[in-house]
């Protein structure tokens, strides 16, 4: 099982060192479940120096293409590998809906964090129209087919998709267990890499979508911000047999 945080645009650096510590003391070394943390740019450095030595990973929130340029208040792959970060998140579907994310600028988000050596989660999911219109395999099958083409079999070690239905985001109104099961084996089909839900999620429904069949574990937002409620997140993910 995998257990993320995505903070987004929470918590300063004061307040993400004294959180890892906190984590890192809770959840460092706990069996079956593996743990990242995606801060703020701001606040990778001190996320990184807090959690160096643990087995909990920094992972970005998204990356430029590029290696440089002039790209004024971009943040390149190579520039977070050097900070010790490991990895980062694509395409989340804020980025989609409020920062014109497409399919083909989260193909080259992959292709350059792959370059540097970094590992992707690279987020997909449909609307609420769209799951009503009946279109949410469509939705799904075009988002995953472009991230698939971005990353060749070799490097799928490094992919992660995370299903992140966006009518659920920040909602509460959390996927039912069937509904998350149903997209996760769709995606599947698609590309055999591991699938994380995430929408809503919190300590009191993490165990139902985690023991899906097809659940590989959660992308959390709203929840990963308190230690004490992703502590128990994490806790229920390590005892679900994978
Ligand atoms: P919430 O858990 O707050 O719904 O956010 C989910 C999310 O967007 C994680 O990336």
């Amino acid at each position: 099982m995998l257990i993320v945080g995505n903070w987004k645009m929470f918590k300063t650096g004061l307040e993400t060192a004294s959180f890892c510590t906190e984590l890192a003391r809770r959840v460092d070394g706990l069996d079956g479940v593996d743990v990242v943390v995606c801060p703020a740019y701001t606040s990778l450095d001190e996320a990184v120096d807090a959690l160096g030595g643990t087995s909990i990973a920094v992972y970005a929130q998204n990356a430029h293409w590029d290696a440089e340029g002039a790209y004024t208040g971009e943040v390149s792959a190579p520039m977070l590998a050097e900070l010790g970060v490991t990895g980062s998140l694509v395409a989340h579907s804020e980025r989609r809906q409020l920062f014109a994310e497409t399919d083909e600028s989260a193909a080259r988000r992959i292709d350059g964090l792959l370059g540097a050596g970094l590992s992707v989660i690279a987020c997909v999911g449909e609307t609420e129209r769209e799951r009503d219109e009946g279109r949410t395999e469509e939705v799904l099958e075009r988002q995953v087919s472009a991230i698939a083409a971005a990353v060749p079999p070799e490097e799928r070690g490094r992919l992660v998709i995370a299903y992140e239905p966006v009518w659920a985001i920040g909602t509460g109104a959390t996927a039912s267990p069937d509904q998350a099961q149903s997209a996760h084996a769709f995606i599947h089909r698609l590309l055999q890499v591991p699938v994380l839900y995430g929408g809503s999620v919190k300590p009191d429904n993490a165990r139902a979508l985690l023991e899906q069949g097809d659940v590989d574990g959660a992308l959390v937002g709203g929840a990963s911000l308190d230690v004490e409620s992703f502590g128990l997140i994490c806790e229920t993910a390590a005892r679900i047999p994978s």
